[in-house]
């Protein structure tokens, strides 16, 4: 049988392309996937002629900025194979996003979409040092989720051995790590912790096990988490970047060898970013919200799909590609807390560097008279002294009061009393009223 893959550590001949060969690649797949959206899909049709935008317009990239966008409402009221641009006999597979609010939005990907996805994921994998042969333990959930299938079909075109663990039975996914000694592990940064926190209750030492390489995504992680996860566990940890409505896992990834930010693999993805006020495109290096126009996607293509996700655009370093910095969090997440904007990134890294709390913590939003208050509610690490966690506390406090400008509530709790993921945490817990 031929070797699939015969240069296991070589890179896809794009990902180090002069930066005009790039642009020319993404030219000519752009006209093409305007066209296809266009002739393909009712809703783009009527999206476009309600601006005035017609196909032929697009020449070159700069051209993208004046099609309309489309957003997460505009897939829920196609629910659930209104924008599939081809029959839906040629569907290979759907996927679907919770649907926690409102309906769910579906997904769909012919053989040809579910091939480039498990050619990016494989990049992904690369980028961050793995290689093939190696053992990945897979824990993102298996389902209608992306995260799990996605990986799990990136893993195998990489030609690495893959353990399809998906989420949960926290216990026993220590136990095969320990068994399989895999040397990748692909999940969600909060629950590696759960993992790691695990690990230690049954009284083995993290950084013992086999596992080399983390890649970590489907939600925000500081570049404190990073450094938390790599000196407990003794890994490289890096970042994974995507979203079910442009792909799933694979849009954007980090190199092991920089890390410093996602390489968006632009081949594929077009991203943007605007103002998300006024939709205005912003001039790379500036934050705002990421927008992504697929390229080469058939079943499902999106033109300017407003991902809600703020961040910047940086020239590329380890890859031509340009690269997005580390997502400071959804507009959606933003707390906007007596006028001051936060984030919960923003916590995270203020935590991180308090040795008495841990890493394991909620925003909770509750509402006092006409007045919007704030708790941090934080547990305390195991090995800290309730007095030590006490005054971190304390410390938290006033170090949100000073840096960022506004006052808040810090519980430090005892450890393991915060609800754990199994998943995406949920780091907001919003108990204000609705007015
Ligand atoms: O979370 C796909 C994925 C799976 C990515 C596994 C990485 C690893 P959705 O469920 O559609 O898809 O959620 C997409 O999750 O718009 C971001 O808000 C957030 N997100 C995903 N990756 C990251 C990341 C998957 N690396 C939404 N950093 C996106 C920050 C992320 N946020």
């Amino acid at each position: 049988m031929p070797d699939p893959d015969p240069r296991p550590g070589d890179l896809d001949p794009i990902e180090t392309a002069s930066a005009d060969e790039l642009r020319a690649v993404q030219t000519e797949r752009l006209r093409w996937s305007v066209r296809h959206a266009y002739d393909h899909v009712a809703h783009y049709r009527a999206a476009f002629e309600a601006v005035g935008a017609h196909p032929d317009d697009v020449r070159e990239l700069s051209d993208l900025a004046g099609l309309p966008f489309t957003t997460k409402d505009d897939l829920r009221r196609n629910y659930p194979f209104g924008m599939f641009a081809v029959p839906r006999e040629q569907v290979a597979r759907v996927h679907a996003s919770s649907g926690t609010t409102g309906r769910p939005t579906v997904v769909g990907y012919t053989r040809g979409d579910l091939d480039v996805w498990a050619d990016v994921v494989a990049r992904s994998i690369r980028a961050a040092g793995g290689r093939r042969g190696m053992v990945l333990h897979n824990a993102y959930g298996y389902g209608l989720f992306t995260g799990g299938l996605g990986a799990h079909a990136g893993a195998e075109r990489l030609g690495c051995t893959v353990v399809p663990v998906s989420g949960g039975m926290t216990e026993r996914q220590v136990q095969l790590i320990g068994d399989f000694r895999p040397e990748i592990i692909m999940v969600t940064p909060s629950y590696m912790l759960n993992l790691i926190d695990e690990m230690e209750r049954q009284g083995i030492d993290p950084r013992s096990s086999s596992l080399r390489i983390g890649i970590f995504g489907a939600e925000p992680w500081t570049n404190e988490m990073r450094r938390e996860m790599e000196e407990r566990l003794g890994i490289d940890a890096v970042d994974i970047y995507g979203l079910s409505e442009v792909i799933g896992p694979g849009v954007a990834s980090e190199c092991v060898e920089t890390k410093d930010g996602l390489h968006v693999w632009e081949d594929h993805f077009y991203p943007e970013v605007v103002d998300p006020v006024t939709g205005d495109v912003l001039p790379d290096g500036t934050e705002g919200e990421l927008v992504f126009t697929s390229l080469t996607k058939q079943a499902m293509p999106v033109i300017r799909y407003r991902t809600r996700d703020l961040t910047r655009l940086l020239p590329g370093t380890a890859r031509t590609m340009r690269r997005m910095e580390k997502i400071t969090g959804r507009s959606d997440d933003m707390i906007i807390l007596r006028g001051v904007n936060l984030f919960p990134t923003q916590v995270e890294e203020l935590i991180l560097g308090l040795p008495a709390l841990s890493p394991h913590f909620q925003c909770v939003l509750d509402r006092q008279g006409h007045l919007d208050s704030m708790t941090v509610v934080v547990e305390r690490r195991a090995a800290a002294s309730p007095a030590a966690a006490a005054t971190a506390g304390a410390g938290l406090g006033r170090m949100v009061k000073n840096r960022i400008g506004v006052s808040i509530e810090v519980s430090v709790v005892d450890p393991h009393t915060i609800e754990r993921s199994v998943g995406k945490m949920r780091r907001l817990v919003d108990r204000r009223p609705i007015r």
